[in-house]
């Protein structure tokens, strides 16, 4: 893990409440993951702000997140011009695996769908075929569509509303185009995730849970094993990537 001063080279607003920004570093790029996070110190908050990694480019030490806007930390971020430098730390967490598999069903929830960028670029590396779908609440809120596209991947849009793509939950969605593969990788609300679990059996979700320190040290972000009650994993440094039915939810 660094502690790295990153350079903002691009800070765009691509859906509502939604922004994509590129951060140019020195090395932090060099153990990254997909599925990773990285810790945003913002002016004027304590605590850092968990992000998870959208893609990265080693070659250029460069990583874009993409995240919503729900309060003032974020708000912040939306504000910050190409130029402006942030202390980040990262990569966090353990990432996706990546197997080796003939074909891989993305799934994706409002935030939850970035992590699934390099995801699929990794997966694409290893020769699978890649489905994802991803949902929203509206067509206004939909982004990751050309992304997703761009790396080869067959893409599945749902909105709560119908006003774009299936009218429906991600879920509804799966089922109603029977769509499947031989892992499954999910990211998004526990709502969601809770339907995976009950869809699927062999694969991987990602937690998006309050964090406080993001390293291991003050035990804010603990879940419980589903099997053993008396075990817990620290969601930011076990995690945030577990398998299908190790965790209780
Ligand atoms: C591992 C991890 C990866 C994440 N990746 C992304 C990402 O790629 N894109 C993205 O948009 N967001 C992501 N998040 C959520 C993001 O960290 C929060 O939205 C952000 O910290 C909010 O900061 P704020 O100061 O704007 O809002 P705050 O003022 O801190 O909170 C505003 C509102 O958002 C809620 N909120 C804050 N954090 C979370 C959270 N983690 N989960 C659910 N509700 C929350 C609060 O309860 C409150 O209602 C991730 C969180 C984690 C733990
Ligand atoms: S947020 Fe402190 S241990 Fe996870």
């Amino acid at each position: 893990m660094l502690d790295e001063k990153m350079k903002v080279v691009d800070n765009l607003c691509i859906a509502k409440d939604t922004w994509k920004m590129t951060l140019v570093g020195r090395q932090i790029t060099e153990e990254m993951k997909a599925g990773q996070f990285i810790n945003l110190q913002i002016e004027g908050k304590t605590l850092r702000r968990p992000i998870s990694v959208s893609s990265f480019d080693g070659g250029m030490a460069s990583v874009t997140i993409i995240y919503k806007i729900v309060g003032e930390g974020t708000q912040k971020m939306s504000e910050m011009k190409v130029g402006e430098e942030i202390d980040v730390l990262g990569p966090l967490g353990n990432g996706f695996p990546i197997e080796k598999v003939a074909s891989a069903l993305l799934i994706g929830g409002g935030a939850g769908v970035a992590p699934l960028v390099q995801l699929a670029r990794d997966l694409k590396a290893v020769g699978a075929q890649v489905k994802a779908v991803i949902g929203f609440p509206t067509a206004a809120d939909v982004y990751g569509v050309s992304e997703l596209e761009a790396l080869g991947a067959d893409v599945v849009v749902s909105t709560d509303d119908g006003s774009k793509g299936f009218k429906g939950n991600v879920m509804e969605a799966i089922k109603d185009k029977d769509l499947t593969g031989d892992v499954v990788y999910a990211c998004g609300p526990v709502p969601m995730l809770k339907g995976v679990e009950g869809g699927f059996d062999r694969g991987y979700i990602s937690l998006d849970i309050r964090m406080a320190c993001g390293m291991g040290a003050c035990m804010a972000c603990v879940v419980k094993d589903k099997e053993n009650p008396e075990k817990y994993y620290r969601v930011c440094k076990e995690g945030p990537v577990f398998a299908i039915g190790q965790v209780e939810l």
